[in-house]
């Protein structure tokens, strides 16, 4: 049984539909360390899971990286959805010639062992690393599904916000970083 460290139970329901293994959510309110580097941030969250459950734990982070902004809000997209919201990063970027961005996903997994991953954040005990990306436009917010910046980020002509759950999981960054474990991960 996988642990899915998170107080979102829209990401455990994703990881169930990439994983044949039972997945269950599993909340714990570790402090975040402030790295630019999701990788860090989501290796760091799954260490300290696993310290805490002594089972295997999965962490995911993500964010939105816009181009014109240097990557902004990336780390800090929790941070700016709930101050700023999502119309204010659209209207930063309305002005900019290039719209484009991407939404990135980092899952750690960690079980205490050594592991033979592709990436590996090395520490104790180390943790395998990996991700999935999208790349779309920033557009004004369209659409009534999904969360957080699905209304103002495009894909092939419709937002994340405009497509049926089945739809964003086929092209999203967390499905596709789901995809790489779920093809790596033997329970
Ligand atoms: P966290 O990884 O749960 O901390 O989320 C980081 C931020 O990115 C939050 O503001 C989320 O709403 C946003 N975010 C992550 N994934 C998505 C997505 O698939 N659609 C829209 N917003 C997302």
């Amino acid at each position: 049984m996988l642990r899915f460290v998170t107080g979102n139970e829209g990401k455990v329901r994703e990881a169930q539909d990439f994983l044949d293994e039972a997945v269950q959510q599993f909340e714990y309110d570790y402090p975040e360390i402030q790295s630019t580097d999701l990788g860090a941030i989501a290796a760091h969250g799954a260490r300290e899971a696993y310290r805490e459950v002594d089972a295997p734990v999965v962490v995911e982070d993500s964010g939105l990286f816009v181009d014109a902004l240097d990557g902004f809000p990336g780390p800090y997209s929790a941070y700016v959805e709930d101050t700023l919201g999502i119309e204010r990063v659209w209207n930063a970027v309305e002005p900019e010639d290039d719209h484009t961005g991407r939404f990135r996903s980092l899952i750690a997994y960690c079980d205490g062992t050594d592991l033979n991953a592709p990436t590996v954040h090395e520490g104790t005990p180390p943790v395998a690393i990996f991700e999935g990306r999208v790349e779309g436009a920033i557009v004004p917010p369209r659409g009534e599904g999904g969360f957080g910046y699905d209304p103002i980020f495009e894909v092939d002509g419709r937002t994340f916000a405009e497509m049926t759950a089945a739809e964003k999981n086929e092209l999203s960054h967390r499905g596709r970083a789901l995809d790489a474990f779920a093809a790596w991960y033997e329970p």
